[in-house]
């Protein structure tokens, strides 16, 4: 080992689990891919203004999570702590809300929150994610949730369930907001509590402690005083998911860790993974872009924890990435067998054949073990004498069986021999 070591609440994504990370970010990408979600790459970090904004000053991710930092010419800059934000202010800026509506984007990429780390809850995490700006349909919100859904099920995943709620409008939330706020300043809280009702009430909702979720049992909740329009609104989504076979659970007390979210919010949860049960969430961010300078443009969109994602699948027991061995195996014994060898192996990749090499001089000994032990179907051995004769030992490392090849021959059988 060296000296050094991921730091806290970071880990490395190292063969052969790491390949599970690319089968989930690949699975969750495409179904986006075929619903018309171009591509967007944003910065890993960005003003931190922004998430002030953006995300909310009373939420925990904006107050304690935040790495943030102050660069040598003066910017005050944050890590991203999400990706809703980068990308609204990425299409904003590039004029796409001024083209045809809705803009479909989707990213994959690094996320960053000083969290207590514990598992499934990391200081660095990995999100693929998709926004619709610009455009306010149930269809859309409801698209948006078959997609995660149909990620999730083409993945393997079955054991996940998705809790749904309508967080209302700026007509709605605020009376709400009142009501709520009564009933909460009325309970027997401490100090910070009590200072969070009055900064950010709905999340009070979300207190943990069983003191606190005791006298949380007769709260007023949103769907009570959904207005009309934000009442309708919530109903087309749910009929749109029932036609679309997706099975969900109205949840009143769902609310969610950022403060940008208008009516439809829902979060996937996985019972396999603990306290850290999300694996994925979002909403109808209809006020955020003019929360962080822009025009009206509403807009709804989720992101998918990887990281969570390929726990929730190991505690299920599927890989999404099975082992991929090499077809074949090069074994050269000598100089000249490891020129021809190496020209074989390069043809045969290049023919799109997994080929792998005895690199490092081995004996003929150690280089079968490292055939054995790279899980490939076929050994090519090449000695001295196999020169002399135009031939190589083609060795099925299944059955033992072997047999010599011309060299000419090889490539040719072997590429007919791939999966
Ligand atoms: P979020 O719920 O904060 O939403 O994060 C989405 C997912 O990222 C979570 O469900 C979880 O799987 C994963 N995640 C979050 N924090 C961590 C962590 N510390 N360690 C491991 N995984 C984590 C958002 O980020 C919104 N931007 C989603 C969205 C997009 N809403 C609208 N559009």
């Amino acid at each position: 080992m060296s000296t050094f070591s991921a730091p806290r609440g970071t880990y490395d994504l190292i063969p052969p689990d790491s390949a599970d990370f690319l089968a989930v970010r690949e699975g969750i990408a495409a179904p986006l891919r075929r619903a018309g979600y171009g591509y967007v790459e944003t910065p890993g970090f960005e003003q931190a203004e922004l998430f002030f904004r953006g995300v909310g000053e009373s939420t925990d991710i904006v107050t304690k999570e935040m790495y943030t930092l102050t660069t040598r010419g003066g910017d005050e800059l944050a890590l991203r702590p999400e990706g809703t934000a980068s990308v609204l202010r990425a299409a904003l800026q590039a004029n796409l809300h001024r083209g045809a509506l809705p803009v479909k984007l989707w990213y994959s990429g690094s996320y960053y929150r000083y969290e207590r780390p514990q598992a499934g809850r990391y200081r660095h995490f990995s999100q693929v994610g998709a926004e619709a700006l610009g455009a306010e349909d149930p269809a859309l919100d409801a698209e948006l949730i078959v997609l995660a859904a149909d990620a999730y099920r083409s993945l393997g995943l079955r054991g996940f369930r998705l809790l749904l709620n309508s967080l209302g409008d700026k007509e709605c939330r605020p009376v709400y907001r009142a009501v709520l706020q009564d009933y909460l300043r009325g309970l027997d809280l401490d100090e910070e509590t009590r200072a969070r009702i009055e900064i950010n009430p709905l999340r009070v909702l979300d207190d943990k402690r069983e003191h606190v979720r005791k006298q949380l049992a007769g709260a007023p909740v949103m769907s009570d005083h959904l207005c009309e329009g934000c009442k309708g609104y919530h109903e087309q989504v749910r009929e749109l998911l029932v036609a679309a076979g997706i099975t969900f659970e109205d949840d009143a007390t769902l609310v969610r860790g950022l403060d940008y979210y208008t009516r439809t919010t829902f979060e996937f949860v996985h019972d396999g993974l603990g306290s850290q049960s999300a694996v994925g969430g979002g909403g109808r961010y209809d006020g955020l872009s003019e929360m962080i300078g822009g025009p009206p443009l509403p807009s709804v969109g989720w992101a998918l924890g990887v990281d969570r994602t390929v726990l929730a699948l190991r505690a299920e027991g599927v890989r999404p990435a099975p082992a991929a061995p090499p077809l074949v195996y090069a074994v050269p014994l000598g100089e000249e067998a490891r020129r021809t060898l190496f020209g074989l192996v390069t043809q045969l990749r290049r023919d799109g054949v997994a080929a792998d090499f005895a690199y490092g001089g081995k004996g003929v000994k150690g280089a079968m073990k490292a055939a054995h032990r790279s899980g490939a179907r076929y050994a090519v051995v090449l000695g001295e004498r196999d020169l002399a004769q135009g031939v190589a030992q083609l060795k099925d490392l299944q059955s033992g069986e072997q047999r010599p090849v011309g060299l000419e021959a090889l490539a040719g059988e072997l590429t007919g021999r791939r999966e």
